[in-house]
């Protein structure tokens, strides 16, 4: 943790200022310490250089649930691909890179820290990637020597930071979430008057075959099994999507696209034939390992909106599949 951090925290019991004891540093980077809480004696470790303001233990069995299979997701899968530019700014058009300089920034399930990390090399001032899960390991190796990233482990839910941010972001977790409403809500209530806000969810339109034919899958079988089981079992409905793409979707779209748009999901699998099999083997295994998907409607994510009180609300259909959605925190 680098110092400057302490200044966005605030106890996310009784949202008081925390001090900090160090007990162990190197160089910039506080590896070992404590954040103490003044007025309600609450204290959170500092533990492998990540302040932890969620025990996973304590955690309602659903969210623990959520956090064990994407924990163990993103301490496997921490390859870096350089599409990720690309298909971040998909996820949150019609933000660009531009937009992230000089901007205090919140991403919320950070997951193994690929877009905290994009969002510090696009000049953000500060960025902070909160998770709840162990995947904060990697998010903080992946982003510890970058000076304007810091990385928590925390619930969406129980944020422990100060209404500081000019921009929160998350992409793929709240429909994640128990409550994905209230988890949006927990996100932007951290966000100044004046501020922004983006999310991408999956959409109910168009998934109807996930919904019906995956998600008993996934919510029986696949998000219980042992973890090495699913890697080796994702193996196989990955190269059914891995050929797909890089056969048909990937060479059609190229040749002859006005044949290609009438092929079964089109605009999702050719956003994603220039990966290569190692994210599209993630792509899968994400999908399964989950415990909770919820697939939400168009009329749903706008009512978030409206709920937050947002302005200059753009939604926009992404890849046929998902909704993406950016808003203005409102300025009296
Ligand atoms: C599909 S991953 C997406 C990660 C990242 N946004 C990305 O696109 O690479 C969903 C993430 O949400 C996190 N998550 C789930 N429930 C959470 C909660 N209650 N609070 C914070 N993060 C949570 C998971 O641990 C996981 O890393
Ligand atoms: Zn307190």
């Amino acid at each position: 943790m680098k110092e400057k951090l302490l200044s966005c925290l605030v106890c996310p019991a009784c949202d008081s200022p925390l001090s900090l004891s160090v007990h162990k540093s190197d160089n910039a980077e506080i590896i070992e310490g404590d954040l103490n809480c003044s007025v309600c004696a609450k204290s959170f470790p500092i533990i492998r250089g990540i302040p932890r303001f969620a025990d996973l233990e304590h955690v309602e069995s659903d969210k623990r649930a959520t956090a064990a299979g994407f924990g163990w997701q993103w301490q496997h899968f921490t390859q870096q691909d350089e599409k990720y530019a690309e298909q971040f700014l998909g996820w949150i058009a019609p933000v660009t890179h531009e937009f992230f300089r000089d901007k205090v920034v919140l991403e919320a399930g950070c997951g193994k820290g690929r877009h905290t990390q994009l969002a510090a090399n696009w000049g953000a001032r500060e960025v902070i990637g909160i998770d709840l899960s162990a995947a904060v390991e990697t998010a903080f190796a992946a982003t510890r020597s970058l000076p304007n990233a810091h990385i928590i482990q925390a619930d969406i839910y129980h944020l422990p930071l100060a209404q500081k941010f000019d921009y929160a972001f998350s992409v793929g977790v709240l429909h994640h979430l128990p409550d994905p409403r209230a988890g949006f809500k927990s996100m932007a209530s951290k966000v100044k008057p004046g501020g922004h806000v983006s999310a991408w969810v999956y959409g109910a339109e168009n998934n109807e075959w996930i919904t019906r034919f995956v998600n008993p899958v996934r919510e029986k079988i696949t998000s219980r099994i042992d973890r090495r089981a699913l890697l080796q079992l994702s193996k196989v409905p990955a190269a059914c999507l891995y050929l797909a793409t890089k056969l048909v979707y990937g060479p059609l779209n190229r040749i002859g696209p006005g044949l290609a748009k009438h092929l079964f999901y089109n605009d999702y699998l050719s956003s994603i034939s220039g990966f290569g099999w190692r994210e599209q083997h993630t792509i899968v295994f994400d999908h399964l390992v989950a415990p909770t998907a919820f697939y939400i409607s168009r009329e749903e994510f706008e009512s978030w909106w409206r709920d937050i009180g947002a302005r200059d609300v753009t939604i926009g259909w992404h890849n046929k599949n998902s909704w993406r959605g950016l808003g203005k925190i409102w300025e009296p």
